[in-house]
């Protein structure tokens, strides 16, 4: 195993084009103590010098301003609230979800994945990221600096379509060409990767009527306390949407969003699924769904997006500048396997390089303001709404809630 600090003096050398002199950050990285090996740096060195390359020939199509790599448009960014569970299961208590019946306030970004701004109708893959607001404890990535916030970036399919870093960074150097599917077939050099293809296929064919609708995937696990996790959020029972969109609109995602939101709430549930022993419940391979079968996602906290208005420009502008990064975190948890260690140094450098390109600070929110003014209303786009339905609170058919409930049961 090598240190970090050695990756940092390489990855700072070949990524000098890519990153200006402030943001290679070697001596941050210096006390961390991620261990990785030779070959994983040498595969995320090779990435980011891809993620270049696209990252330009992107931005020359997109047009000001410089976006993310990856899921570089926003469908909306809302305020939205998580309460943990007050029947959350002890070996879940740890890290924001350690205070059964918390409720921090939060930001939520929907997106569409590819690298290309394009209309909502192109089928994509769906992202919602999900970011907590004044959280407790320790941060686990010290380099992040900045309010205290946890982040949950998920998309709408469960697995994904690389196993590990070394799939990943032999996939972008074709992407980095603009041949998206080179990676997966080819007649010279014979290669054939079916099932990743499949997943490929599925993943960014998803067609939706709002982001409201699908349910949510980390594809990868995280470390919750003593237990191997992966997290999901699914609309909650009793949520309603048009099954009509209209897609000839560039924007109808961020319209049907705002209809909904205009006057009704949304609603999620938060899920985890632990891994089993005696199970396929891999760490490094992205493209294995674990089974809901031999581990079911048991619900430990409810989001509520309130009724609201989010479509100004400032909005928006704060929604671009927003950093997800699946390293925001705090105490006993940590992101797992290859790909989360290379999202680590990927993520912080995109955000800085694309902020720093803009011309704008990059700074984590604390609250639901737009801004850091002494006069700002945090509910002024909120609608107040009388006659939202209540939302019955349901439990996964194969979970027993800790209290002994019935497992089928609906607390009204
Ligand atoms: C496999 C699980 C993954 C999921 C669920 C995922 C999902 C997402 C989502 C939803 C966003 C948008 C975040 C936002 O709204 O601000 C995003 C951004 C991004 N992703 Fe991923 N991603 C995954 C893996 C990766 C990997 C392996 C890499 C590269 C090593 C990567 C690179 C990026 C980059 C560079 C951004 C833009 C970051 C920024 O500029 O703020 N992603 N991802």
């Amino acid at each position: 195993m090598i240190s970090i600090k050695r990756v940092f003096k390489t990855f700072a050398v070949t990524s000098a084009l890519f990153m200006p002199p402030s943001i290679v950050l070697a001596e941050t990285f210096d006390t961390l103590g991620m261990d990785l090996s030779a070959e994983e740096i040498a595969a995320i060195q090779q990435s980011m010098e891809y993620g270049r390359q696209i990252s330009q020939w992107a931005e020359k199509q997109n047009g000001a301003p410089f976006r993310r790599d990856a899921h570089a448009k926003a469908t909306g960014c809302v305020r939205a609230t998580f309460s943990i569970n007050g029947d959350i299961p002890s070996h879940f208590q740890n890290s924001v979800f350690s205070q059964p019946g918390k409720q921090y306030q939060a930001w939520i970004r929907f997106s569409n994945g590819d690298m290309l701004v394009q209309p909502d109708a192109k089928p994509d893959a769906r992202g919602m990221a999900i970011k907590l607001l004044n959280v407790e404890g320790g941060q686990i990535a010290p380099e992040l600096t900045g309010a205290k916030t946890q982040d949950f970036i998920m998309t709408n399919t469960p697995a994904f379509f690389n196993r590990n870093i070394f799939d990943y960074v032999a996939d972008m150097k074709y992407l980095a060409e603009q041949k998206r599917l080179a990676w997966f077939v080819s007649l010279w050099p014979p290669r054939l990767h079916p099932r990743r293809l499949y997943i490929a296929a599925q993943t960014v064919g998803s067609k939706i009527n709002t982001p409201l609708e699908p349910q949510y995937y980390s594809m990868l696990p995280y470390q919750l306390g003593t237990t191997a996790i992966k997290f999901s959020a699914r609309p909650c029972p009793g949520m309603r949407f048009k099954d009509y969109a209209n897609k000839s609109d560039h924007d109808f995602l961020t319209e049907a969003m705002a209809e909904h939101l205009s006057a009704e709430s949304a609603c999620f549930d938060f899920m985890l699924q632990e891994k089993k022993p005696g199970t396929h419940m891999p760490l490094d391979d992205a493209t294995a769904v674990w089974s809901e079968k031999e581990s079911p996602f048991v619900p430990v906290a409810r989001i509520h997006i309130p009724p609201q208005t989010f479509t100004s420009e400032p909005q928006q502008s704060f929604c671009e500048n927003l950093s997800m990064n699946p390293w925001h975190a705090v105490g006993e948890w940590q992101p797992l396997g290859s790909l989360s260690k290379a999202r680590r140094l990927v993520y912080h450098a995109v955000s800085q390089f694309r902020h720093q390109q803009n011309g704008v600070a990059s700074t984590e929110p604390e609250n639901w303001c737009l801004d850091e003014s002494p006069d700002c209303n945090q509910y002024i786009d909120i609608h107040q709404v009388t006659n939202t339905p209540h939302l019955s609170r349901c439990f996964d058919s194969l979970n027993t809630p800790v209290d002994g409930s019935a497992a089928l049961g609906c607390v009204q």
